[in-house]
């Protein structure tokens, strides 16, 4: 594709949803009371299907709401002035156009996501679209993503959340590929392989999107002889994970981490931290997380040519148990709607946000770092407790887990991941037309 077909797709992505406004704000009130009525109509007639929850929605005039209930014009996000637009501030609007797959038919997901196919009967989760408060988000379009990324690779490098979003995206692009066999795994590996990495392949577009499991992103390694009997194993903060070289290269590359820099994942089974040669027994875990963080932007000042890859580094994403956490039985299986008034990220989350926006901050006068992109889904999605697999994580046949053991940090999909997607497929697209934009300005303008 030239570039000036580029210019002349962004023409093409016009304002499209109206802001709802004051009447819509209302028609929302409207709406909730007839959510509370509708779940206590759930409580006591359990088998209502998925269509005829829409059918309701639409009775309830939802649909009105998310396409065109108010009046205000928001601009595009490649207008000239969406481009300035913070497109993580805004709030969750119901949209029956949602979602954007099915999971039943998506060959590349963890049975861990596909909560509806595991007995979760509400699908409200999966129908919630983000809107950004000033500007309107492009519509996600896969064939055309797919054609950007011929001969491209993109890679998504963290913990299992990372996966989540990983897994979202093969959905997402998948859905469009009539050939599903054209789709396929390098090594051959399955999709429930969770160490190392996979690799996916959309054969007609010669691209991959790929995965590599690090949830620490330093390199781990064994406790060098002579340490105290405690150390096990040790992460050497001032090293990138060794498996960094496969990510060289890359045309789009996703970082995150995060969820495994607490006690319990660490110094409670023996992983201590060392840097130099220096172990370094009483360093806290805010700090390690700290210099870890500074350890992937070094990799990526020395190793990653900016002018060909966009590097993104997704912010935390937020667990919701209420009552206790993974293992002391805290629960989110209750929860069937979104907080959509605003809310605040837990301490534990705005302490691991906090040190990554100020390693950022620091390194902001630097030319190649101050190109990466924040995909800042930390509170866009604080207020998603309702879209966690909760006790919807085991597979169809073996039913809905233990009360007590939930899982409220992994997503359902399709569900918030998605959205991250789409603002990942925002940032894509506005990278794609600054270069674009650079290109015409370099060359002569064809006739
Ligand atoms: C992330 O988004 C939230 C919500 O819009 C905003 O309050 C916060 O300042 C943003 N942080 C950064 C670093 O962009
Ligand atoms: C496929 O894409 C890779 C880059 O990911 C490139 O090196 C290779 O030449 C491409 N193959 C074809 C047949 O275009
Ligand atoms: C970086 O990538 C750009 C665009 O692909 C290329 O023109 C340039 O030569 C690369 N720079 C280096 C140092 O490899
Ligand atoms: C556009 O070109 C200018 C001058 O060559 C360069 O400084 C700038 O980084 C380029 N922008 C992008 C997005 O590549």
């Amino acid at each position: 594709m030239t570039h000036l077909d580029f210019l002349k797709k962004f023409k093409r992505l016009k304002p499209s949803e109206p802001l709802p406004g004051v009447v819509g704000c209302f028609c929302l009130s409207i709406g909730f009371i007839s959510f509370l009525f509708l779940l206590d109509y759930r409580a006591v007639s359990r088998g209502l299907s998925a269509r005829g929850q829409s059918g309701f929605m639409n009775w309830l005039g939802f649909n009105w709401l998310s396409s065109g209930g108010g009046g205000v014009k928001r601009a595009g996000f490649l207008d000239g002035v969406g481009v300035e637009c913070d497109i993580f501030d805004g709030n969750w609007v119901w949209d029956e156009s949602y979602p954007l797959y099915q999971s039943k038919d998506c060959l590349f997901l963890d049975d861990g996501f596909r909560c509806s196919e595991n007995g979760r009967h509400d699908k409200f989760y999966t129908k919630w679209r983000w809107q950004p408060k000033d500007c309107n988000l492009p519509r996600f379009d896969a064939k055309s993503m797919l054609e950007s990324l011929r001969n491209s690779r993109v890679v998504f490098v963290g913990d299992s959340v990372g996966r989540n979003q990983w897994e979202s995206l093969l959905c997402m692009l998948a859905s469009v590929v009539p050939d599903k066999t054209s789709i396929y795994e390098m090594n051959g590996n399955p999709i429930t392989k969770h160490t190392g990495f996979l690799v996916f392949k959309f054969r007609d577009y010669n691209c991959t999107v790929e995965y590599y499991r690090s949830p620490f992103l330093v390199m781990m390694s064994r406790a060098p002889a002579g340490s105290p009997e405690k150390v096990k194993t040790i992460l050497k903060l001032d090293h990138i994970d060794w498996i960094s070289r496969h990510w060289i290269g890359a045309d789009v590359l996703v970082f995150n981490s995060g969820h495994w820099w607490n006690y319990e994942k660490t110094i409670r089974v023996g992983c201590y931290f060392q840097e130099g040669e220096e172990l370094k027994m009483e360093m806290s875990i805010e700090s390690a997380y700290q210099r870890s963080i500074e350890t992937l932007m070094d990799w990526i000042e020395n190793e990653v040519n900016m002018s060909k890859t966009q590097v993104l580094f997704r912010s935390y994403s937020p667990v919701h148990f209420r009552g206790g956490d993974w293992k002391t039985g805290g629960s989110c299986h209750l929860e069937t709607l979104p907080d959509l008034g605003s809310s605040m990220a837990s301490s534990e989350t705005s302490v691991l946000l906090k040190i990554v926006l100020e390693v950022l901050s620091k390194r902001s006068d630097s030319s190649r770092t101050r190109k990466l992109d924040l995909l800042n889904v930390t509170y866009m999605s604080s207020r998603r407790k309702d879209g966690h697999a909760s006790v919807y994580y085991l597979g169809p046949k073996s039913g809905p887990a233990s009360l007590h053991r939930q899982d409220c940090s992994h997503w359902c999909l399709p569900g918030v991941p998605d959205s991250w997607n789409e603002l990942l497929y925002a940032l894509f697209l506005r990278r794609r037309h600054a270069w674009a934009v650079n290109l015409t300005q370099l060359s002569p303008a064809p006739l």
